[in-house]
């Protein structure tokens, strides 16, 4: 912030939160209505004379798969809020990641990838690119940044990770892996959906392409799935001209429309998010009936020095990782007994979501910190509930299926 008046359009004289509620918002050019209007068109009206038109240009209104009025006001918002020049909204996050990889990739290219990922990226580098587009991936654990330069080829075209990893919430060092990955002419694309802004702004830190799961965080409800790419205009502009009207995966106008009412609460909502995480990763550290948790605002988490200093006290995200000390069907039990906290997946919800993930559950497992793989883990999203009725129902649980173990 600065000494001028705050602005709400100009981000250097305002704050994040100030911002985060603001930037992008463009009244209706059509009605002046203060929020967008749903357009549920797929097709708008051409020009008299459309022969020499661009088809594929973002900024022309043509037919849905290219763009629409909810999907610009969507993206407008996303670059703002990302700090980023352009941004494409597209149908799901996994839609947007593949965007991203088909876009700038080519067989015979390398990619770098942490070595704990979101499992879809986990199948596209195991098999799908690698078998049918010849991409070579290597899986590295990318808090070892000596790993990472060493795993750095002369093809290598980019290094994807992200910044606080799921499940296991390792967390990324984005600025010196941008610098690991540019000295080598490769990009560094981040998956941001577990820390989304205000929390922290990859971009402003040298990555070159985010990615977000808008179904979680950003949309904030769970009411809808998107995903996005924010980065400068041409990276973006380049993976919207290769990987959005030829291939397909668009948002539709209402999601875009959910998403965007959503976006505008982030701060607020991330806020409570990450004072009830802190608040249920105490309560569950302190208690011995758990065999570990993994948040990175713990002592404890391996990354913990990194993600005070990358955050710069803006907090540790809403997730977090444990697991009781048992097997799987005391996990299980402990879930049946929840009764405020919701047994589904997905995560950044209103409501607080647990999933018992076992642990040779998912892709790259093998590559999870040992108690993960003892253990199976639990992975929870903290919602916006009163931090008392979650803990209460968390410790409540915990009596019912491990009474011995109670302390005190
Ligand atoms: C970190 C991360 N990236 C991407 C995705 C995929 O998002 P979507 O389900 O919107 O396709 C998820 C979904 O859980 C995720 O957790």
């Amino acid at each position: 912030m600065t000494d001028r008046r705050p602005d709400k359009h100009d981000p250097t004289s305002v704050g994040e939160g100030t911002w985060a509620v603001h930037g992008g918002n463009e009244p209706d050019p059509g009605t002046g209505a203060l929020r967008r209007p749903l357009v549920m068109a797929n097709s708008y009206l051409l020009p008299p004379d459309p022969s020499g038109m661009d088809w594929s240009n973002p900024e022309g209104l043509v037919y849905t798969r290219t763009t629409g009025a909810n999907q610009q006001a969507l993206e407008t918002k996303l670059a703002a809020l990302e700090a980023g020049e352009a941004a494409i909204a597209f149908a799901t996050g996994v839609a947007a990641l593949h965007a991203v990889f088909f876009s700038q990739l080519r067989a015979g290219d390398h990619v770098v990838v942490s070595d704990v990922t979101y499992e879809a990226v986990w199948r596209l580098f195991t098999e799908l690119l690698p078998a049918r587009y010849g991409v070579e991936a290597t899986f590295v654990d990318v808090a070892d940044l000596d790993a990472v330069r060493a795993s750095l080829r002369p093809t290598t075209r980019l290094v994807h990770v992200e910044t606080i990893a799921n499940p296991t919430t390792k967390v990324a060092d984005i600025a010196a892996l941008a610098g690991i990955a540019h000295e080598r002419g490769a990009l560094l694309t981040v998956d941001n959906t577990f820390a989304p802004p205000p929390l922290y702004r990859p971009l402003t830190d040298g990555a070159d392409l985010v990615v977000h799961s808008l179904t979680k965080y950003i949309n904030g409800h769970g009411d809808a799935m998107g995903g996005a790419v924010i980065g400068s205009a041409d990276l973006v502009g380049q993976v919207r001209a290769d990987a959005l009207a030829d291939v397909g995966g668009v948002i539709s106008p209402f999601n875009a429309w959910l998403i965007l009412r959503g976006s505008v609460t982030l701060p607020l909502r991330l806020a409570r998010h990450q004072a009830n995480a802190e608040r249920v990763a105490d309560f569950l550290s302190a208690d011995p009936r758990i065999a570990f948790v993994a948040y990175p605002g713990l002592a404890s988490h391996p990354q913990n020095d990194l993600a005070v200093r990358q955050f710069g006290g803006r907090g540790f995200g809403g997730m977090l990782a444990f697991a009781l000390d048992g097997d799987a069907h005391l996990q299980n039990a402990f879930v049946a007994r929840l009764r405020v906290v919701t047994s589904a997946v997905s995560l950044g919800h209103d409501e607080s979501l647990i999933v018992h993930v076992a642990g040779n559950g998912r892709g790259g497992a093998e590559h999870y910190p040992e108690p993960f793989q003892r253990y199976g883990h639990l992975r929870l999203s903290v919602g916006l509930e009163d931090a008392d009725d979650i803990v209460a129902d968390l410790d409540a649980a915990l009596d019912e299926v491990m009474p011995s173990g109670r302390q005190g």
